[in-house]
């Protein structure tokens, strides 16, 4: 029998699933142990964890050097992987939002020729050119992106929230909700046929802990 790699995200994640796993029967205390190490097996069961950069997660499973992979619905939009989405782990919880000076309130859709400062660049482009069909640009930042629109870099961000503490420390509001974000289990397409037994033992009892 071959062994089912589940892909982690490094980090809050990693942690949340691993006590997810450990709540389903599955021995994971070797990944708690503080280590730079990237795989962890457990072997009675036949699985093998490996952490991963959240946004390479979705990579490793469409490719199927992972069968499973654990990752945020924001990374997911973003990378756009031919993947199968099973479970809504439902952790955390927080909005994919279009934001900027309270001034353009009412005002986003007739502001032509945006500048948008982004992590998420396909994101935001899905949203603005293809759902609305609007001319913009997207300037792509790595963090920190509340900072643009205060300095001048854009008009608006596109970001998450989760408590609204980082947009309201700078002066700045929600403008429009693109969509909710949580964590997802996602399946390799070919995994999905091959090992489905395994794969949707696995799910079922995610599912039946959430
Ligand atoms: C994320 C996100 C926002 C902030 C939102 O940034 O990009 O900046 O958290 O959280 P809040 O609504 O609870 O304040 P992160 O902490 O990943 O840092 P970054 O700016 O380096 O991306």
């Amino acid at each position: 029998m071959k062994d089912i790699t589940i892909a982690l995200a490094k980090g809050r994640l990693a942690e949340f699933s691993i006590d997810i796993f450990e709540q389903i029967g599955f021995t994971c205390s070797e990944m708690k142990e503080k280590s730079r190490k990237l795989i962890f097996k457990d072997e009675e069961h036949k699985l093998r964890f490996i952490l991963v950069k959240a946004s390479d997660v979705p990579t490793y499973v469409e490719y199927g050097a992972a069968d499973i992979g654990i990752v945020g619905k924001d990374t997911l939009l973003e990378e756009g992987r031919n993947l199968y989405e099973m479970v809504n782990l439902k952790c955390g919880a927080c909005k994919m939002v279009v934001a900027g000076l309270a001034t353009l309130q009412g005002k986003l859709d007739s502001l032509n020729n945006k500048r948008i400062a982004t992590k998420y660049v396909r994101i935001a482009k899905d949203y603005f050119q293809i759902k609305k069909g609007q001319t913009i640009e997207v300037i792509k930042l790595n963090g920190s992106v509340e900072l643009a629109p205060l300095v001048g870099l854009s008009e608006v961000i596109v970001d998450i929230v989760e408590s609204g503490k980082t947009l309201k420390e700078n002066g700045l509001v929600v403008l429009e909700e693109i969509c909710d974000i949580s964590a997802r289990l996602v399946v390799n397409r070919v995994s999905m046929k091959m090992e489905r037994k395994r794969i949707m033992d696995i799910v079922e009892k995610i599912k039946e802990r959430i």
